[in-house]
């Protein structure tokens, strides 16, 4: 199948023939990344449209796989967004978000999903240009990497 035809398949009509845009599976707590996706928002701060936000009430919260569901129902790329280190609202869940990020990396690895397309970012509820940012560069490393074929064949087609 030609990148091409499976971009457009995946990605349905708005996708310009020829053109891939990713699949980006942001995952905020609720708290502050979200916020600041809010904030982001409301100032018309732009960020790809391909992003598609999980909120989640703390960084802490995501298992690890939630991120492999990602990819296996056809995401290019994850992002984890959580309040800055010491600012969690429940003190300690993005610093158990980070470890398990650790580990996580490691576990892509083995599983050849390049560790590149899965990111673990901080931004605060007043940083709207921030999480704009973000956004729009973590989205260009994912565009920069192509299509995730990983798990394409326990790829759920629904
Ligand atoms: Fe934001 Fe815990 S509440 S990371």
């Amino acid at each position: 199948m030609s990148v091409t035809k499976e971009t457009n398949e995946m990605h349905g009509p708005e996708s310009a023939p020829g053109v891939f845009r990713p699949k980006v599976i942001a995952f905020c707590c609720n708290w502050c990344s979200y916020t600041g996706a809010d904030l982001a928002g409301t100032n018309r701060i732009e960020y790809p449209a391909d992003v598609k936000i999980v909120r989640v009430p703390c960084s802490g919260r995501i298992n690890p796989l939630f991120i492999l569901r990602a990819y296996q129902r056809g995401a290019d790329g994850v992002i984890i967004c959580g309040c800055h280190p010491g600012d969690c609202h429940y003190t300690t869940g993005n610093f158990y978000a980070r470890r398990r990020m650790t580990l996580m990396f490691s576990m892509l690895d083995y599983l050849g999903i390049d560790r590149n397309r899965t990111g673990l970012d901080w931004v605060s509820a007043a940083e709207g240009a921030r999480f704009g940012k973000v956004m729009n560069e973590f989205v260009q490393k994912i565009t920069d990497l192509g299509p995730n074929k990983q798990l394409e064949d326990i790829r759920c087609k629904i």
